[in-house]
């Protein structure tokens, strides 16, 4: 029964909860008819052309930009947040080195908490301050546990450094150029919030029963990991890599399509027209797929573009973010299995923010199911079954 029913008089089964509202919330807006996406008002493009990662957090958290001093004391609590534990990075060293990049990730997002007093502080300030760190040691943990697994030695964050830059820094063990940087920094911007996205309400959920923010965003980073939300970007390259050639992408698409089958980074729940951070992320692929060599792999992504336009775009399926992502990750040389990872990092704002934001009118989350099972079962003794 719906809402729309005359008869309707209370709960109904909307699966995938797509058109329920949990909550209100001032970090972002999306139109999803009209290909709209702000975060606190501003249109996500300005964001990318004009912001960073840094400022996007500060936006996101505290619902204005910064002036100057504001940004510059932002910055430097963040980068002092970024400091990583003697035993975190003995953890980071523990990890098997052949376990994935999202196992370690949601591993080490959780072990934060072990080192962090105010854990179970659950007031608005110390959840602000556990937000920062947890954004500020995310990134150089992931690019550490890839160091750590190439039998690399392990890399302190450089507090002088931007959020990207170290990341890159670190995974590296140089400095990027300053577009490589740039570059990633967009990335970052555009991956940073997005409403109540399936690993934005898991910590939600989380958060709800007044647990604390670690554990949030572990829940996140394992909701995140699915193909069906965050592991798209990774799944969009190994399907890229299974094209043998630019005249096998049509057949390619179309024996997938025949089959029934999902082509990964297309569709959106909430988008029915072009994602706008995609609308981005395409020009962007376009121009470091150029300057790096990979025009083939721009150029088969586009084929996958205009085959998915004709053959399911009227279905309101058009690119999302994680599509034109796997193009830009790959030329800026990151490797397949750490995409997924870039965009828990990537986030981790959102999901913070969102979790310290509906703490303030905090309702525990407790949906309710539609038993569909027989009644009244007698109970057989195991002797007779
Ligand atoms: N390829 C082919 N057909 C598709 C696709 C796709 N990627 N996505 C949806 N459809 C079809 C689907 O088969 C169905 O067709 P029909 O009505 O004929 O049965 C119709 O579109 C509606 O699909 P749905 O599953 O009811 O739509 P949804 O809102 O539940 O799905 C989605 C949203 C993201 C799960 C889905 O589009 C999908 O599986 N996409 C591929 C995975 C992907 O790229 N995920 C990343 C999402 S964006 C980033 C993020 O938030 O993580």
């Amino acid at each position: 029964m719906s809402p729309a029913s005359e008869s309707f008089t209370g709960p109904f089964v909307d699966k995938g909860l797509a058109n329920v509202v949990v909550a209100d919330s001032v970090m972002s807006f999306i139109d999803g008819e009209k290909g709209v996406l702000e975060y606190v008002g501003i249109d996500i493009d300005t964001l990318a052309r004009n912001s960073t990662f840094e400022e996007c957090c500060f936006l996101l958290w505290n619902q204005c930009l910064p002036n100057a001093d504001e940004l510059a004391s932002f910055t430097k609590e963040l980068q002092a947040a970024m400091a990583i534990p003697d035993g975190l990075m003995d953890m980071v060293k523990a990890l098997p080195a052949d376990t994935s990049p999202m196992h370690a990730v949601r591993t080490l997002v959780s072990a934060q908490a072990h080192f962090d007093t105010e854990c179970d502080d659950g007031s608005p300030e110390a959840n602000l301050r556990k937000a920062l760190r947890l954004t500020a040691r995310t990134p150089s943990l992931i690019a550490n546990f890839d160091r750590h697994r190439k039998g690399l030695e392990l890399i302190a964050p450089d507090p002088s450094k931007t959020v990207a830059g170290n990341f890159l820094s670190i995974l590296n063990g140089k400095a990027p150029t300053e577009a490589m940087e740039r570059g990633f920094d967009i990335c970052l911007i555009l991956h940073a919030e997005h409403g109540f996205n399936a690993s934005t309400f898991a910590s939600m959920a989380t958060i709800s029963t007044l647990s604390d923010l670690y554990s949030a965003a572990t829940t996140a980073v394992g909701t995140l990991k699915g193909p069906l939300h965050g592991g798209a970007n990774e799944a969009v390259m190994k399907m890229l890599n299974e094209i043998p050639g630019e005249e096998d992408v049509e057949p390619f698409i179309k024996a997938r399509l025949a089959a029934k089958d999902r082509i990964m980074g297309f569709g959106h729940r909430v988008y029915k027209v072009y994602d706008p951070r995609a609308t981005y992320l395409k020009t962007y692929a376009e121009d470091i797929a150029k300057d790096t060599g990979n025009d083939r792999l721009f150029r088969m992504s586009k084929k996958i573009e205009d085959i998915m336009f004709e053959a399911v775009g009227a279905k309101g399926i058009h690119p999302n973010v994680d599509f034109y992502s796997a193009t830009t990750y790959h030329c800026l040389g990151l490797d397949l299995d750490l995409f997924t990872p870039i965009f828990a990092m990537a986030r981790m704002p959102g999901w913070v923010g969102h979790c310290i934001e509906y703490l303030q009118d905090n309702k525990l989350m407790r949906p309710r199911c539609e038993y569909v099972g027989p009644h009244g079962v007698p109970y057989t003794d195991i002797s007779d079954r």
